[in-house]
């Protein structure tokens, strides 16, 4: 089998690309590098041995993307991750964001019409369901309308597949709704790269435990939960990775029930921003500076899948606990501090 990773260098696409190696899966890469750098290559090959073929192209130019197509020959499915992710600078620059979420996204299956590729896995989020009005969240649940443009574009994202699916006999079609995807690969090769403040609750924990950051701001502590803060439900992103392996083999071996589907990938249990921290504390036993701040715009309140869909049909579930996923991202965050 031979996969295209869009986005291959990225903190999901990364250890996705390790995941499918290790099942002996060829994988070719394209990224831009906007969000990633060319060392990751590097780190990929230090886990698995084999350091896939990777363009520098931006897929927001439509002739390199259709070049790069016609040049490749036998890819059996596309994973696509490209895509910009800092939701507030999404609601700074929302024509950057439809242009670099959206745009790439029509061009890439076009190719695949073009090319006659039939498998497309597409990177979406828990937050086209907003403050979901039932927990767990299965995938029936309504999605709401987006709090940012970001969240926008992954609505408009699933919608674009779902109608091209419609119309096209060839095109197999799942898209993944990540929870919160944290932690780093074991071997502290590869993991996430956050480029400025960091926007999510683990990167910033990590870069003020290392003292990169001064305090960590907790925003609400008067929310109706165990503790008054926000819950989310944290993935180890090697379980998320291995989720993206078992999808497009689904497809691959035609064992879809619809050429449509979506799934909650995520571990069904919630933890509050306490927790995290406590368990970070644990793992590292260290203790970290923090301080509650206001509640902040757009935050949901609590946010945990029902993932019997996923385990069922794909036979995936979550290996590791948070306490894994903590440990293997302050491994991570002492070796790039070493290497700095
Ligand atoms: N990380 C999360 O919390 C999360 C949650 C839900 C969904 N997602 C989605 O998962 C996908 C991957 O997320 P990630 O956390 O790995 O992000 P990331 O920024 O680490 O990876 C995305 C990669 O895509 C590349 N890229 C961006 N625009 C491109 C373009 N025009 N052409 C070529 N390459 C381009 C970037 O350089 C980067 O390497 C994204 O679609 C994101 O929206 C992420």
């Amino acid at each position: 089998m031979k996969v295209l990773v869009t986005g291959g260098l990225g903190f999901i696409g990364s250890h996705t690309i390790v995941e499918l190696q290790q099942k002996g899966i060829e994988v070719v890469v394209i990224d831009n590098l906007s969000n990633s750098s060319l060392a990751v290559l590097d780190g990929i090959e230090n886990i698995s041995g084999i350091r896939p073929y990777f363009e520098q192209l931006d897929l927001r130019d439509k002739p390199a993307v259709f070049s790069f197509f016609e040049s490749q020959n036998n890819i059996d499915g596309v994973i696509h991750f490209a895509a910009s992710k800092a939701v507030g600078e999404s609601v700074e620059n929302p024509l950057l964001y439809y242009e670099n979420n959206i745009n790439t996204l029509v061009y890439v299956l076009q190719a695949l019409e073009k090319y006659n590729i039939s498998n497309f896995i597409f990177s979406s989020s828990c937050t086209v369901y907003g403050q979901a009005d039932v927990l767990p969240i299965t995938e029936n649940a309504p999605i709401k309308k987006a709090e940012s443009p970001y969240g926008n574009t992954k609505q408009i994202g699933e919608e674009i597949i779902q109608d091209t699916c419609k119309i096209s006999s060839n095109l197999n079609a799942i898209s993944l709704r990540y929870f919160n995807p944290i932690g780093a690969h074991s071997s502290a090769e590869i993991g996430e790269l956050p480029i400025g403040v960091p926007q999510n609750l683990v990167p910033f924990i990590m870069q003020t435990a290392i003292g990169v950051r001064k305090e960590l701001s907790v925003f609400g502590n008067d929310y109706p939960t165990t503790d008054g803060t926000c819950v989310r439900d944290y993935i180890h992103v090697v379980d998320l990775a291995k989720a993206h392996v078992l999808a497009i083999e689904r497809l691959v071996n035609n064992k879809n029930t619809s050429n449509y589907e979506t799934y909650n990938i995520g571990t069904g249990k919630g933890s509050t921003v306490l927790e995290v921290i406590n368990s970070f504390e644990k793992i590292s036993n260290t203790s970290l500076s923090y301080s509650f701040a206001p509640r902040r715009s757009g935050d949901v309140v609590e946010a945990y899948a029902d993932n019997r869909k996923v385990s069922s049909d794909l036979g995936w579930k979550a290996e590791s606990s948070l306490d894994d996923a903590m440990l293997s991202a302050w491994n991570w965050e002492n070796k790039l501090k070493n290497k700095s």
